[in-house]
């Protein structure tokens, strides 16, 4: 009956494993469900490293099992001593060669494409034989968002990138800051960002329209994990038409409602000194060139007025802890605020936006394990969560009285 009860959580126990492992496999997410040709090496990679280690562990179990059958104390023989193989060159030697064979066999196409993940110089050839240009994008971590510039275009964006598909766009990194790691798990493996002033470069290329996460992959402060970001592909006709779309933004658009009119106005005033709308440098703040266009408000909360009301309210203190327009010297009221959140609203200025990517792969997955609610949740949240706490100090001040 005990033997029972053991096989039956075993199973039990794996179950549960495999439910929650399953949830990793988003295909917007994950490195096993590779959208891109960087992606795609990386699980050949995985798999022969694995199939190496699991051969190994085949091989010394077996070995293992066997020795302990053969070897084990007989009746009768208990003194028996079995001979002993210490100092054989011929086991010495396999032990020492059979590792080498493995490595070598694991190193050479890690070498490969580790060199050519870091090509950015062999311009792409068109199907006609030509050269095609190189598109690069100069990508700027910070705490906790991403600066991007496309070079020769004047584009700026923050927070999202699009790019066209079947090409590669490539990227010379850098961090304004602390470093980060810029990380596509579905198209490109990880790049560190450094702020010493050197530069990283690496390529993205996606095979399929969609919009791909990306991850902030090294820890850089408390709001590391909220350092979000999406790769939007798009195919290259809607990419040209995203171009076009952006490089007609000027900031100076005067939006058409009273309202919106209004909060531009208080934007400029209160915002501007580190925002910007339109093609800018690096600023202290993200560009809101599209602002309306992006599917997540500071990376992680849905775009909703009510996120963005909590945001500008509160600096997005706990939203997102550390950011630094904590800091912003503005006092505005729910009246300026909401004004301020309809000429945000307008800042829409191309039909090419995450919908178009999309084939309901990524915005209609149910993602609430993978990333946080939504404030208001949040707060309620929270407050009963204090409630808890306020119960468990409690109990834990009962505990200490009564070891006293
Ligand atoms: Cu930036 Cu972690």
């Amino acid at each position: 009956m005990k033997g029972w009860m053991t096989r039956f959580k075993a199973v039990m126990a794996l179950t549960v494993m495999a439910l929650i492992l399953s949830g990793c496999g988003e295909p917007f997410l994950s490195t096993l469900q590779p959208s891109g040709e960087g992606a795609a090496m990386l699980l050949e990679l995985i798999i022969l490293s694995t199939v190496i280690m699991l051969f190994v562990f085949v091989v010394v179990m077996a070995i293992y099992i066997y020795v302990i059958i053969k070897f084990r104390q007989k009746k009768g023989q208990e003194d028996f001593i079995p001979k002993q193989t210490e100092g054989s060159h011929a086991l010495e030697t396999l032990w020492t060669v059979i590792p080498i064979i493995l490595l070598l066999i694991l190193a050479v196409p890690t070498v490969q494409y580790t060199f050519a993940f870091a090509d950015v110089n062999t311009p792409e050839v068109s199907e006609e034989g030509e050269e095609l240009d190189q598109i690069w994008i100069d990508v700027t971590g910070k705490q906790y968002w991403w600066h991007f510039e496309y070079e020769g275009l004047d584009i700026t964006t923050s927070q999202e990138i699009y790019i066209p598909t079947d090409r590669r766009v490539y990227l010379s990194m850098i961090s304004d800051d602390v470093i980060h790691s810029f990380w596509v798990p579905s198209i490109q493996g990880k790049m560190d960002v450094n702020p010493t002033g050197n530069r990283n470069e690496m390529w993205l290329q996606a095979d399929e329209e969609g919009v791909y996460w990306g991850k902030c992959a090294e820890l850089c402060g408390p709001s590391h994990s909220l350092m979000d970001f999406k790769v939007i592909a798009v195919s290259p006709g809607e990419f040209e038409e995203w171009v076009e779309d952006m490089q007609g933004v000027t900031g100076e658009e005067e939006p058409e409602t009273a309202t919106a009119q209004a909060g531009q106005e208080i934007y400029e005033e209160n915002c501007l000194s580190c925002h910007a709308v339109g093609s800018s440098p690096n600023k202290v703040g993200p560009n809101l060139t599209n602002f309306a266009d992006r599917d997540k408000l500071a990376g992680v909360f849905d775009m909703t007025e009510e996120n963005l009301f909590e945001w500008i309210d509160t600096k997005g203190e706990e939203m997102k802890p550390g950011n630094l327009m904590v800091d912003a010297p503005y006092d505005l009221n729910e009246e300026e605020i909401n004004q301020v959140i309809e000429y945000l609203m307008t800042l829409s200025p191309s039909d090419v936006t995450p919908e178009s990517a999309d084939n309901g792969v990524y915005i209609d997955s149910d993602l609430s394990d993978l990333f946080p609610e939504e404030e208001e949740d949040a707060d309620e949240e929270s407050e009963e969560d204090d409630e808890v706490d306020e119960d468990e100090e409690t109990d834990e001040e009962t505990d200490e009285n009564d070891e006293e």
